[in-house]
């Protein structure tokens, strides 16, 4: 594809020793990074260890490199690394291989389907927020990942994990999480397997998500008309089982489902608990977001499709949520052929990063970027926003398959906790943010505020008020 805009400006990160002071600084405080890389250039040269690395810092330019994924191709550290736990699914398959999986999983995720899956959405979220009581804290964290994982599972397995099966997926997850952006910012695979007590933990963790999936196979297998079931395991059973040049591998039914728990549990529960962190610190959005919902619920627990519709504000609430703080906020590409780029030649094999964080902080797209403004998405200020700014689920042909799915989620998710509660930040619990593999608060406690009468007594799920 030859490169639309010859005014695109190249650079190189400043430090004195780039190899060093580049990872320390992605490693230490990324976010402050990234946003000081435009200064540089619209390409800016950095170095991960001892890799040399190409931040695409312009939407145009990134737009560019989404839009040409033949040459862009997913890989570069984060996709290598993320291929030892997924191996060639979805997310991390090569060009080559990803049409016929895309095409094999994407009507499950299609607006009809994910409309189908709005009542069990409603189902988790209320039964998550159901056992929270009043004055008591919560690790919200934890319950939003209940909730995220309750809602992958059975749209995935028509089934909600056992509790310890919901356990092993969510500690597994936040310790790969954490060991992945690790290895992306530091790729050096050597010191990855030296046997470490955190590189076991990490290879302990990937391994028991991996045994997971492995059981809920097997268990399905134990039915008889198993791959007869509508539902995601159904179609990858029925893939597996034929006989085409298609057909399924074992580690190929395990890599997709694996990709597709991994994915649905963690960006949705990042996403909502940043919602309800900046929601405790905007007191005006907060209040209008629970005039929407009582007026829009009207004293239903849960919305249904005319309601959901009809949570306008709530939505904006999402979007902005998913512009200031977007769960995945750094990828990689590597190139598969050489290729000049705002002026570069960038030889075959060149790791080329895009952050949606890094786009969704610019002060060219967004007036005060670091302001929480869902007002900024109500259609008549929505159209002020540049084509292309907003990047969330990126764009292309490797664009998020889940975000009707994670949109709607996280739209009726927040509308069935705010209609209950208002969830007051607890000091002392917020921890330092530690960088990760996708962005929100890992460990955010809150104090749970009624907002209607709920139910008296003992509390399953909620801690009592700290002395
Ligand atoms: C708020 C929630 C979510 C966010 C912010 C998000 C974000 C993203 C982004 C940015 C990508 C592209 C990565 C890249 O360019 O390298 C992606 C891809 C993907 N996401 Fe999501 N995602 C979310 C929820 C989900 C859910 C609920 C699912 C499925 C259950 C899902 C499944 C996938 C898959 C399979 C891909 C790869 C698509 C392909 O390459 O064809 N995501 N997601």
């Amino acid at each position: 594809m030859p490169e639309p805009d010859p005014e695109w400006t190249a650079g190189t990160a400043p430090g004195t020793c780039p190899s060093v002071t580049h990872a320390v600084a992605l490693f230490r405080r990324p976010l402050d990074f990234l946003t000081s890389l435009p200064a540089h250039g619209d390409l800016v040269e950095i170095r991960l260890g001892p890799v040399r690395a190409w931040v695409a810092c312009e939407p145009r330019l990134v737009h560019h490199v989404l839009m040409d994924p033949r040459t862009f191709d997913k890989g570069g550290p984060l996709y290598d690394r993320l291929r030892t736990l997924m191996g060639d699914g979805l997310v991390t398959c090569r060009q080559e291989a990803h049409r016929r999986q895309r095409r094999l999983l994407q009507p499950a995720f299609g607006p009809p389907r994910v409309a189908g899956h709005l009542a069990l959405i409603g189902e988790e979220a209320d039964a998550v927020c159901r056992a929270w009581r009043a004055g008591h804290t919560v690790d919200l964290t934890a319950a939003l990942t209940a909730l995220t994982t309750g809602v992958t599972s059975r749209v995935l397995f028509s089934d909600s994990l056992g509790a310890a099966q919901a356990a092993a997926v969510r500690d597994s997850l936040a310790v790969i999480v954490r060991g992945l952006f690790v290895r992306t910012v530091v790729p050096v695979d050597a010191l990855f397997r030296v046997p470490t007590p955190g590189n076991r933990r990490y290879l302990r963790a990937v391994a028991r998500l991996h045994a997971v999936v492995d059981s809920l196979v097997a268990e399905r297998r134990r039915d008889a008309g198993c791959d007869e079931r509508d539902d995601l395991l159904g179609t990858l059973l029925r893939c597996a089982h034929g006989d085409g040049a298609g057909a399924l591998t074992e580690r190929g039914l395990r890599d997709q489902l694996v990709t597709l728990l991994l994915t649905g549990v963690e960006s949705t529960a990042m996403c909502l608990a940043s919602v309800f962190a900046l929601l405790a610190g905007h007191p005006d959005a907060e209040r209008r977001l629970h005039e929407e919902v009582d007026e829009v619920l009207a004293g239903r627990s849960v919305p249904g499709p005319g309601e959901l519709a009809r949570l306008r504000y709530t939505r904006c609430v999402v979007t902005e949520t998913l512009r200031v703080a977007p769960p995945g906020w750094l990828f990689t590409r590597v190139t598969t052929r050489e290729v000049r780029l705002a002026g570069r030649r960038l030889p075959r094999g060149t790791t080329v990063l895009y952050s949606p964080y890094l786009l969704h902080h610019d002060p060219a797209s967004f007036p005060e970027p670091g302001r929480f403004r869902p007002e900024r998405w109500l259609p008549e200020r929505a159209a002020a926003v540049p084509g292309g700014a907003l990047l969330p689920f990126a764009a292309g042909n490797r664009k998020c398959i889940g975000d009707t799915l994670a949109m709607t989620e996280a739209t009726a998710a927040v509308a069935v906790v705010a209609a209950r509660w208002r969830l007051r930040p607890v000091s002392g619990h917020e921890g330092p943010p530690r960088p990760a593999a996708t962005l929100g608060p890992r460990s955010l406690v809150m104090r749970c505020e009624p907002r209607r009468r709920t139910p008296a007594g003992g509390p399953p799920g909620a801690r009592p008020p700290a002395p």
